[in-house]
């Protein structure tokens, strides 16, 4: 084998996973698969076409046209649907809204899923989102549940915004809360730790201290997988 292993980042809104998930990618070299940039970018096209969370079975006609690209590039990675570049819009207000209710309907998340475990497939691969250690890559060899105070987790989200006109810092940690409770509560594939997922709160710590954390558990696991 390549001796590379398979990482899996999840935890709630903010709290640094696709931050640390580049950062550790870069660190070994391996790849980044940024999986809310996948439902946010589905969630974007079914704007565009006006189709509404409630409406499933439009929603079900139009996911295997589907076809989303992770573009990376020099300043972080593009997203396009279906052709269209998206990568300013997934990340809009509009999206984080909605995100959430189209990612509760189960025919869109096996798409997804099987999408993202075949990106998976050679390993050296680092995932977030919120379901990559319990049912993407429930065999992968690191993961980890990252988590901050709520907010926290909105103030870092707050910063690095452009449209902080249009929304309160207290708004802001209203949405972040919403969207957990939904991601939290929903049937199929709902956030939470997996039961080997080591937890690690970030609320006191800087995106190095992280990174550096979570390399240090894959050469730790490297280490001994080589010795047994
Ligand atoms: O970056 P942020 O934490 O705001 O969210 P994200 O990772 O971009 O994900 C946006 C939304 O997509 C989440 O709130 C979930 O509803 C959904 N999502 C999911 O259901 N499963 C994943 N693996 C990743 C994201
Ligand atoms: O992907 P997720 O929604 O979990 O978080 P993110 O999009 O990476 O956003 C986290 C923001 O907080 C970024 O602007 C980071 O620079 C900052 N931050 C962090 O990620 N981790 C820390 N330990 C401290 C700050």
């Amino acid at each position: 084998s390549s001796g590379k292993i398979n990482i899996a980042i999840d935890g709630p809104a903010g709290a640094g996973k696709s931050t640390i998930a580049r950062r550790v990618a870069g660190m070994l070299s391996y790849i980044y698969v940024d999986t809310g940039a996948m439902y946010r970018a589905a969630t974007w096209y079914f704007q565009q076409l006006g189709i509404e969370p409630e409406d499933e079975e439009k929603v079900l006609q139009t996911v295997p046209n589907l076809v989303i690209e992770l573009i990376p590039g020099e300043d972080g990675q593009r997203v396009s649907v279906n052709g269209q570049e998206a990568t300013e819009e997934i990340r809009s207000l509009a999206v984080n809204a909605q995100v959430s209710r189209y990612a509760q309907i189960e025919g869109l998340r096996g798409r997804l899923v099987s999408l993202q475990r075949q990106m998976a497939l050679r390993k050296g691969v680092v995932m977030d989102g919120r379901d990559i250690g319990t049912t993407v890559l429930p065999d992968a060899e690191v993961k980890v549940f990252m988590t901050a105070s709520v907010e926290e987790r909105a103030r870092r989200r707050y910063k690095e915004m452009k449209e902080r006109d249009q929304i309160t810092l207290d708004q802001l940690i209203r949405d972040i809360d919403e969207r957990d409770r939904l991601d939290r509560e929903r049937e199929i594939s709902p956030l939470r730790q997996a039961e080997d997922a080591v937890l690690l709160d970030t609320t006191n710590m800087t995106p190095d201290e992280v990174a550096e954390a979570i390399v240090s558990m894959c050469r730790t696991y490297v280490r001994k997988r080589e010795t047994e």
